[in-house]
C-alpha cells in the first residue's frame, strides 16, 4: 500500500503536471536514450544545447564553478516563483496550505527513491554544511574521543571538528587521501579504541578524488563492528558521480541541491540510515521535530530523519529542489554522468599534451569525478590565474587547498571547446606571470 508520503508525492506531481509549466519533462524526455553509453564524439548534442538554453550563465561566461555554486535552470526558478506566489495567496488558508505542506514529504520521498535511501531516511537541510554539523554534534563527545578526517576536506568538514576539539577536547586524526593512496589501509592506520566517527568527502573538492563505492561499503562494515559512525560529505556527490546511499553503506551522508543537482541556493539534504536515527542524537530541535508533545515534559521525536528539521521552512525553494532533480532525471542520469566522464577524459588528454600543465586529480578513471584539478607550473599562482580568468575572460574556475592547483568543475553542460579555451587561458596567464 502507498505510504502517506508516496500519496502526497503522487498528488503533487499530478497537480503540477495538470497545472502545466512547472515539471520540466517535455521535449527533453524524448531525447533520453541518446548518448546513454559513453560517446566517442564529444560534440554537444541537441539535449546539451537545449539544457544550456535553460542556464543563462552558460551564455555569459565559461562556467567551471559548479563545484562552488551551481547553475539553476530558468524553468526551475519559474517554478519556485510560482510556488511563492501560490503560497502568498494565503499561507494559512486551507485552499493553499495543504498543497504547500505536501512539498517536503514529496521531496523527501523522491530523493530517497533517486539516491537509494530507505524511506524515512531523508532530512531536508539548507546546505551540506548543515548536514555535517547535525552529524558532528550527534554524539556525546568526551575528552580524548577521536574523529578521522582527511587532508582533502572542505572547511565545512574541518571547522566543526575544530570547534568540538575546543569545546570537548576531541582529537582529530587526518589521513592522506591524495590521489593514489588506499582508503582502507589509511583509515585502519588511524583507528584506535577512542575512534567515534569517520567523516570524509565522498568526492573531494580539492583533488576531485571520488571514493569507490565498494571501498566505502567495506569500510562501513569494518566501522560498524566498533560502533563508529561513518559519515560522508557529499557536497560534490549526487549529479557529479553515481551515488547510491545504500550501496555506500555509510550511516549518514550530507549533500546539497545547489551544486551538481542544479537546485536553488540554500537547499540540501541529510541521508541517515533509519536504524541509526536514535544513535545520531539531536542537538538542535524545535517545532516539527516532534511527533507528540504535552508541555509537561513528555515528547516523542518523529520516527524519521525529518526529526532533524525544525521551524518555518522555505517551501518554495524545496519545491525548486525537486524540480531541479526531476530536470536532471529527465535528461537521463546515465547520459549526464557519461558526458561528465567523457569531458573529463578529454580534459585529462589535453592536459597530458600541454606541458607544463599536469594533472592533480586522480589519473585512474574509477577514482575520477567532474571535479577536475590541474597543477600549474611552479611559480604560477592559482589565485592570480583564477582572478585573471574571471575578470578578463569570464572563465570561472577555483583555486583549491594545495598551492598551484586550479579546479575546473566540469558539468554535463560544458563543452570541449570550453575546456580548450580555459586551458589556453590558463597557459597564457602562467606565461604572462613568468
Ligand atoms: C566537499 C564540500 N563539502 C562541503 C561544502 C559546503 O557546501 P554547502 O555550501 O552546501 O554547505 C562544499 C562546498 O563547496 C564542498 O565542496
Amino acid at each position: 500500500m502507498a505510504q502517506p508520503e508516496e500519496l502526497a508525492r503522487r498528488t503533487f506531481i499530478t497537480r503540477a503536471l495538470t497545472a502545466g509549466a512547472i515539471i520540466p519533462l517535455g521535449s527533453l524526455t524524448s531525447l533520453a536514450s541518446e548518448e546513454s553509453s559513453p560517446s566517442k564524439s564529444f560534440k554537444p548534442g541537441d539535449w546539451v544545447r537545449d539544457a544550456r538554453a535553460q542556464l543563462p550563465a552558460t551564455g555569459r561566461s565559461t562556467y567551471f564553478q559548479t563545484g562552488g555554486v551551481g547553475l539553476t535552470p530558468t524553468r526551475v526558478l519559474d517554478g519556485v516563483s510560482d510556488r511563492l506566489h501560490f503560497q502568498n495567496q494565503g499561507p494559512a488558508d486551507p485552499r493553499y496550505s495543504p498543497e504547500m505542506a505536501s512539498i517536503e514529504p514529496t521531496l523527501r520521498s523522491y530523493l530517497a527513491e533517486q539516491f537509494g535511501v530507505p524511506q524515512g531516511g531523508v532530512a531536508l537541510t539548507h546546505s551540506t554544511s548543515e548536514g555535517i554539523s547535525i552529524v558532528a554534534w550527534s554524539r556525546d563527545w568526551s575528552e580524548g574521543d577521536e574523529v578521522i578526517i582527511s587532508n582533502q576536506e572542505h572547511p565545512a568538514n574541518v571547522v566543526p571538528w575544530f570547534v568540538l576539539r575546543d569545546r570537548f577536547g576531541i582529537v582529530i586524526r587526518e589521513i592522506n587521501l591524495d590521489a593514489g593512496t588506499d582508503l582502507i589501509p589509511e583509515v585502519r592506520s588511524a583507528l584506535s579504541s577512542r575512534t567515534r566517527m569517520v567523516s570524509l568527502s565522498h568526492v573531494s573538492r580539492n583533488n576531485g578524488r571520488s571514493l569507490r563505492t565498494d571501498d566505502c561499503a567495506e569500510l562501513a562494515g569494518i566501522l560498524r563492528r566498533d560502533d563508529i559512525v561513518f559519515h560522508l560529505d557529499g557536497a560534490q556527490g549526487p549529479g557529479c558521480v553515481a551515488m547510491d546511499f545504500s550501496a555506500l553503506g555509510c550511516d549518514a551522508y550530507s549533500t546539497c541541491g545547489h551544486k551538481w543537482l542544479c537546485g536553488p541556493k540554500g537547499t540540501g539534504a541529510l541521508f541517515v540510515k533509519p536504524e541509526r536515527l536514535d544513535d545520531l542524537k539531536l542537538s538542535w530541535a524545535g517545532s516539527h521535530s516532534h511527533a507528540e508533545l504535552d508541555y509537561a515534559g513528555r515528547y516523542t521525536l518523529l520516527p524519521t530523519a525529518a526529526r532533524y528539521e525544525f521551524g518555518t521552512r522555505a517551501l518554495a525553494d524545496f519545491a525548486g529542489f525537486q524540480y531541479a532533480v526531476e530536470w536532471m532525471e529527465s535528461l537521463g542520469w546515465n547520459r549526464v554522468l557519461n558526458r561528465i566522464q567523457n569531458l573529463v577524459q578529454y580534459a585529462v588528454a589535453r592536459v597530458e599534451e600541454e606541458a607544463p600543465l599536469s594533472l592533480a586529480s586522480p589519473p585512474s578513471e574509477v577514482d575520477r569525478s567532474g571535479v577536475f584539478v590541474v597543477r600549474l607550473p611552479s611559480g604560477c599562482d592559482a589565485t592570480d590565474v583564477y582572478n585573471h580568468l574571471a575578470a578578463e575572460k569570464h572563465i570561472l574556475t577555483s583555486p583549491v587547498r594545495r598551492e598551484g592547483d586550479l579546479r575546473l568543475a566540469i558539468h554535463f553542460f560544458n563543452t570541449e571547446e570550453e575546456i580548450d579555451q580555459a586551458l589556453a587561458a590558463v597557459l597564457s596567464a602562467c606565461e604572462a606571470n613568468d
